[in-house]
C-alpha cells in the first residue's frame, strides 16, 4: 500500500509518501480499501506535535472505501460493503488502513465514499455539539465560529434544520457570502469586527446562551463576553492555537459561565452510541436538512498542500484525499 507518513513532528514537509506492506488482519479487524479520505484540523495538530504522535507514524483518522478482508470474528460487515470511519487508527492517508470493525459504519446508498470521508468525523461532531452536549431547541440564538469549515458549514445548515436563530462567523467576506447562502442570520467577520460587540447588538444585549468555539486562543476571551449569565462555552478546537492559563475567576465575573473542553471520542464511546449518532447524522442528510457540497479534493501525494491550505485558511467546506 501507499501511505503518508511522518517520522518528525514538524511542518506540513514532513510528510512523506512511502511504500508499505499490508499488515496482517488480527480478530476483530477489517482491511480498507480507501475510495477517499477525511482530512481534519486535527490531523494538523497530529503532525505538528500539539497532539504528539509515537514516531513513526502514519496521520489521519477518516476514510471511506470498500472492505477487502475481514478479520476472525467479524460478523457485522462482509468483503466488498462499503464503509466510513473516523477515529483511526492514525493511517488514514493511505490507499488502504487496517480498523477495528466496530468503528466502521455501513454506507448508505445514498452517501458516496467522498461524502462521507469529507462528512463523518465533522458531521459526528455537529451531532454531539448540538444534539448531545447542549440540545440546541427551536428559537434559540447560538454563536458558530469558522462557520464556513468544514464542520461549520455542517453546523449552520443542522442549526438551521433544528429551528436555530445561527450567528456565524468568517475571515472574509467571500466566506461570509457562503454562509449567508447556507442560512446563516448573522455572519461576522472576525478579521474586521469585535463578535461580542456585533452579539449584543445582534441579540439587543441579550447576548447568546452557547458559544461553539473551534477557534481556541485568539477567541477565547471574546467568546465569554458573547454569552448570558450561565452560559455555556464550548471550546472544541485550537484552530488558532490552545487555550491556555484561565483564570477561572473571570467566569464568575462574566455571569456565572460554564466552559467544556469535549471531545468526539467521549460521545461516541461504544458500538451503540456511534450508530445512534451516525443514523441520526445519515437521517440528516436524508432530510435534505444538511446538504453536503462537493468537498476539494486533493490527490494523496498532494497532501502536504492541503495541510498548508488549510492551515493558511485559504479553505472552505471539506477537505479530502483521493488516493
Ligand atoms: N473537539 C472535537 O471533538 C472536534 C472534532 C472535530 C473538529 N474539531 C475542531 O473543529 C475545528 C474545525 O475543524 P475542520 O477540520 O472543519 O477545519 P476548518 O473549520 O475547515 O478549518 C479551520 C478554520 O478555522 C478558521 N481559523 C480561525 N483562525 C485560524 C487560524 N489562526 N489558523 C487557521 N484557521 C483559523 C479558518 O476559517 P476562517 O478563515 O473563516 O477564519 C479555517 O478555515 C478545528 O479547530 C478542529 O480541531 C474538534
Amino acid at each position: 500500500m501507499t501511505r503518508i507518513e511522518i517520522a518528525a513532528h514538524g511542518g506540513p514537509e514532513q510528510m512523506v509518501l512511502v511504500e508499505r506492506e499490508i499488515p496482517a488482519l488480527k480478530p476483530g479487524q477489517l482491511l480498507v480499501r480507501h475510495e477517499a479520505i477525511g482530512i481534519n484540523f486535527i490531523d494538523t495538530y497530529n503532525r505538528t506535535g500539539l497532539y504528539p504522535l509515537p514516531l513513526p507514524s502514519g496521520l489521519g483518522k477518516e476514510g471511506a472505501g470498500l472492505v477487502e478482508a475481514v478479520g476472525d470474528g467479524v460478523t457485522r460487515f462482509n468483503i466488498g460493503d462499503r464503509v466510513a470511519y473516523c477515529s483511526g487508527p492514525n493511517g488514514s492517508y493511505a490507499s488502504h488502513n487496517v480498523i477495528e470493525a466496530d468503528t466502521a459504519l455501513l454506507l448508505p446508498t445514498t452517501i458516496s465514499s467522498k461524502q462521507a470521508a469529507a462528512s463523518m468525523l465533522k458531521g459526528l461532531t455537529v451531532q454531539y455539539l448540538i444534539r448531545q452536549l447542549h440540545p440546541v431547541k427551536a428559537g434559540e440564538t447560538v454563536l458558530f465560529h469558522a462557520a464556513a469549515g468544514g464542520v461549520g458549514q455542517i453546523a449552520v445548515q443542522w442549526l438551521k434544520y433544528l429551528g436555530a436563530t445561527v450567528i456565524g462567523t468568517v475571515g472574509s467576506e467571500e466566506k461570509a457570502e457562503l454562509v449567508k447562502a447556507l442560512g446563516c442570520d448573522h455572519v461576522i467577520n472576525y478579521r474586521t469586527e469585535t463578535v461580542s460587540e456585533r452579539v449584543m447588538e445582534i441579540t439587543k444585549g441579550a447576548k447568546v446562551p452557547v458559544v461553539y468555539d473551534s477557534v481556541g486562543k485568539a477567541t477565547f476571551e471574546d467568546s465569554l463576553d458573547c454569552l448570558a449569565p450561565r452560559g455555556l462555552m464550548v471550546s472544541f478546537g485550537n484552530a488558532s492555537g490552545p487555550v491556555e492559563g484561565v483564570n477561572l475567576g473571570i467566569l464568575a465575573t462574566k455571569g456565572s459561565l460554564m466552559v467544556t473542553r469535549p471531545t468526539l471520542a467521549h460521545f461516541t464511546p461504544n458500538r451503540e452510541e456511534l450508530e445512534k449518532a451516525g443514523n441520526d447524522l445519515f437521517s440528516v442528510l436524508a432530510s435534505g436538512g444538511v446538504k453536503l457540497a462537493n468537498p476539494t479534493e486533493y490527490a494523496l501525494a498532494d497532501a502536504p498542500k492541503a495541510h498548508s491550505d488549510l492551515e493558511a485558511r485559504k479553505t472552505q467546506g471539506s477537505l479530502i484525499l483521493i488516493p
